[in-house]
């Protein structure tokens, strides 16, 4: 058989070693991984010049906004900033607008995903009450999300018991429930042109400890499997950590600022670098970090959380993150801050298992030929303008970094290269849930 490409003098991440090694793509699937002058004919050739090759990489957290939110971001803007950070599988958040707490509005969301999207995207739903679970599992949806400290609908997991409720559900479904873990008791009442220091203040430490606490105890209880997002407290990671020990079933993620930035970048950043949960201490930082080392923290994900400038003035929470991920990552694994395998595990198999996203995570012959190809040799600054995100600004911007993405391949075609979107045809496809269950 004739491959369509042949990526070759490529490195390739293959079962868990480094291969010097090429990959042939047939159509959209990988059809051979071997040395490059045992690859079949292909019509094309893609020399890589010795750059590394890994599945393509997972966000299960990410907000592309659209609908009414689409000044914010769009699902073609959003995808296209995600392939651009070597993203090729996501999973989007429900705070929406309107929400994504129906099985109307989850069939609205697939309905209008189609036909926009650079890569392939599941999605969350927020359920108004537990006994809703099933309607939107049904209807599509990956798996459950919810804010502890925010509504979106109408809806309260706020206590350990309507958490314990809403766990019986998801797991007697089979999924995966994730939660914004900060409790509403201990969280300060918000304004808005509140300073970064005044926000971090509002959303103590004890807030997140507490929350993760008590979502832990009712995992317990209601034998459930618990996600928990963007851990950035030694407090709340140590709990993770204990029940893991103890038989929960739980897993954590880690976005690139809670493990690269101190709240010191207030200074320079203001308002821009207001985030929920906040930027902490050196502390919180270096324990993010061990967690991610040593494998505690399972999933690495971006919040890609975008707002215009003029909202940012006035302290809306969260920052454009899919394209400074990799280059702030893959940096510190050249600083010798993170192993090499735990962060690629962290962007691919661990976020697959977890959420089931079989297409996803893996090389390998008659695999969905999803890759990312990354650059550990370049020196580069970030630079905000140049983000394909609406959102241009970025508490990383400046900061030099020593990796970066080279190019992105879904479904078997390249679609990011060497800096530029290069394929129009829009291949992502939108994930059912319902057909894994
Ligand atoms: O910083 C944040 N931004 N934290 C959240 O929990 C929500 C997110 C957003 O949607 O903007
Ligand atoms: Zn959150
Ligand atoms: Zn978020």
């Amino acid at each position: 058989m004739e491959a369509s490409v042949n990526i070759t003098n490529a490195k390739v991440w293959h079962r868990g070693e480094i291969l010097e090694a090429g990959i042939s793509i047939a159509d959209d699937r990988i059809v051979e991984v071997g040395k490059d002058s045992s690859l079949p004919r292909a019509e094309r050739e893609l020399d890589v010049g010795g750059r590394l090759v890994f599945p393509g990489l997972i966000d299960v957290h990410c907000h592309l906004r659209d609908f009414e939110l689409s000044y914010k971001e769009d699902f073609s803007s959003g995808t296209a900033s995600a392939v651009a950070g070597g993203f090729t599988t996501l999973l989007d958040m429900p705070n929406t607008k309107p929400p994504t707490t129906t099985p109307e509005s989850v069939r609205a969301k697939i309905r209008s995903m189609r036909g926009k999207l650079f890569c392939d995207v599941g999605f969350y739903a927020t359920p108004k009450a537990p006994e809703q679970v099933g309607g939107l599992l049904d209807s599509g949806c990956m798996a459950i999300k919810i804010y502890m400290a925010r509504s979106l609908d109408g809806e309260t997991y706020s206590t350990e018991e309507e958490i314990y409720k809403l766990l019986r559900e998801t797991s007697s479904q089979g999924v995966v429930l994730s939660v914004h873990a900060e409790d509403p008791k201990m969280i300060g009442m918000l304004g808005e042109n509140l300073s970064p220091y005044l926000h971090a203040r509002f959303h103590p430490i004890k807030a997140e400890e507490r929350a993760i606490e008590m979502a832990l105890s009712a995992t317990k209880r209601a034998h459930g499997r618990l996600h928990v997002c963007h851990v950035s407290t030694l407090e709340g990671v140590s709990k993770i950590i204990r029940a893991k020990r103890d038989g929960i079933d739980v897993t954590c993620e880690a976005t690139p600022h809670h493990a690269a930035l101190t709240k010191d970048v207030f200074g320079r950043f203001g308002k821009m670098a207001v985030v929920e949960p906040p930027l902490r201490s050196k502390r919180h930082v270096e324990a993010v970090l061990k967690s991610i080392s040593n494998g505690d923290v399972d999933i690495l994900a971006t919040d890609h959380a975008p707002h215009t400038l003029e909202e940012k003035e006035r302290a809306y929470p969260g920052f454009p993150g899919f394209e400074i991920a990799v280059p702030v990552f893959f940096t510190l694994v050249r600083e010798g801050l993170l192993p090499l395998d735990r962060v690629i595990d962290a962007l691919t198999i661990r976020p697959a298992r977890r959420f089931s996203l079989y297409n996803a995570g893996i090389i390998d012959v008659g695999r969905m030929a999803n890759l990312t190809v990354i650059d550990l040799k370049r020196e580069k600054r970030i630079d905000q303008n140049r983000f394909f995100s609406k959102a241009k600004y970025s508490p990383f911007n400046g900061m030099l970094v020593k990796a970066g993405v080279y190019a992105t391949f879904v479904r078997g075609r390249e679609v990011f290269l060497d800096g530029e979107i290069v394929s129009p045809t829009k291949l992502g496809k939108v994930i059912h849930g319902h057909i894994h269950r």
